[in-house]
């Protein structure tokens, strides 16, 4: 009898052990002691950030996405994607996915300085740019952002380049492996792709949908193709919003656009073109709440993609050089 309760006792032990060797650690009161104004701290320096430029929000919400999904085994929600290019080091900021692309590093630099002020050395880089995507979102959902990331030392061009981050091309079921790759399922990729409800794409990552591709409403082609030539040359960086109807509000219009073959991305118009996801499409564009909680809770385990935890990396004193 005595030596079943001890067995009983070790294995309980060791469970405990084991979850918290493997649980990412990371905590939504994760500052609470160390930094208590950070939330306010950030928000309002978002909110400024996004009163004078729209479009901003969108911006800071898509540096989040891109920094976690970079490596399949490390290098996940980890600051990378913001470290600057150095003599020694190419970072990720030149990558395929991201140059001339992603933006927002400025703001991120004044969010940092105001963290700063208020708790020196104490809040990663990585963490902020977690907060700032949540308080992007602008009327749309929240949610309790998890801590405790810290920054990593390196970044790596390569690696941004690697195939984690799905190009505009990608067919339904490369989006679908590629979320399930870093252990997101199709639901969040669905629910995430709701994302481009706000914010603003590049003609040439949307050039040969609007002139070649048939599931697409003709007349939005046509409205599209107004300002993004069909060769590629000086067109190339015209903008267009990926959310026609409102592009800067964080609703569900992006899904209600599918229904209707107005999707300005490929790869957008793939979660609604006859096969799996359709339903769920549907249903999002139906009931806004749905799409609000799966969204959130999609965003939470986003966040919570391989971070560096514990006296793993660093806290960056500057957000674009390691320390
Ligand atoms: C499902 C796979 C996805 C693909 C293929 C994709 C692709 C793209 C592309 C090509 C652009 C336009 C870039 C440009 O032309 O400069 C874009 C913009 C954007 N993406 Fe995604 N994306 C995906 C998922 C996501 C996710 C998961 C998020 C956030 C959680 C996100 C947030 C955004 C935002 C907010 C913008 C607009 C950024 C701005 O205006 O600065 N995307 N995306
Ligand atoms: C990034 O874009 C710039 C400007 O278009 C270009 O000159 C440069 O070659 C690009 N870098 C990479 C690595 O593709
Ligand atoms: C459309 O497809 C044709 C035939 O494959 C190709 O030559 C052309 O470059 C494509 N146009 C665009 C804008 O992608």
């Amino acid at each position: 009898m005595a030596s079943y309760s001890m067995n009983v006792m070790v294995v309980v032990v060791l469970i405990v052990l084991l979850y918290e060797c493997t649980s990412a650690q990371l905590s939504t009161n994760f500052y609470s002691k160390t930094c208590p104004k950070l939330f306010p701290t950030v928000n309002s320096a978002v909110q400024s950030a996004v009163s004078k430029e729209r479009r901003m929000g969108a911006s800071l919400l898509r540096l989040h996405f891109h920094d976690c999904f970079v490596n399949l085994n490390r290098e996940g929600c980890d600051g990378s994607i913001l470290l600057d290019d150095t003599s020694s080091l190419t970072g990720e900021k030149t990558a395929g996915p991201n140059n001339n692309s992603v933006r927002g590093f400025n703001v991120i630099d004044n969010i940092k300085s105001e963290v700063e002020k208020v708790c020196p050395g104490v809040v990663s880089c990585a963490d902020i740019l977690a907060i700032a995507a949540r308080d992007s979102v602008l009327g749309g959902p929240s949610w309790n952002v998890k801590l405790g990331r810290r920054d990593s030392k390196t970044a790596s061009f390569s690696k941004a380049n690697s195939g984690v981050i799905p190009p505009p091309t990608s067919t339904l079921n490369n989006l679908i492996n590629r979320f399930k790759a870093v252990g997101l399922s199709t639901k969040d990729m669905v629910a995430l792709s709701g994302s481009h409800t706000i914010g603003q794409a590049r003609c040439t990552s949307f050039r040969a949908r609007i002139y070649n591709e048939s599931n697409i409403d003709a007349s939005f082609a046509k409205q599209r193709q107004e300002s993004c030539p069909s060769t590629s040359g000086s067109g190339d960086n015209n903008l267009a919003p990926l959310d026609l109807q409102t592009p800067t509000a964080f609703d569900n219009n992006y899904y209600k656009n599918l229904l209707v073959k107005k999707g300005l991305l490929h790869s957008d118009q793939q979660i609604f073109n006859g096969g799996a996801t359709d339903s769920l499409v549907k249903t999002y564009s139906q009931n806004p709440k749905t799409f609000n909680s799966d969204f959130a809770a999609a965003m939470i385990k986003m966040g919570d993609i391989n971070p560096l935890t514990g006296s793993q990396g660093e806290i960056r004193k500057n957000c674009r050089k390691a320390n």
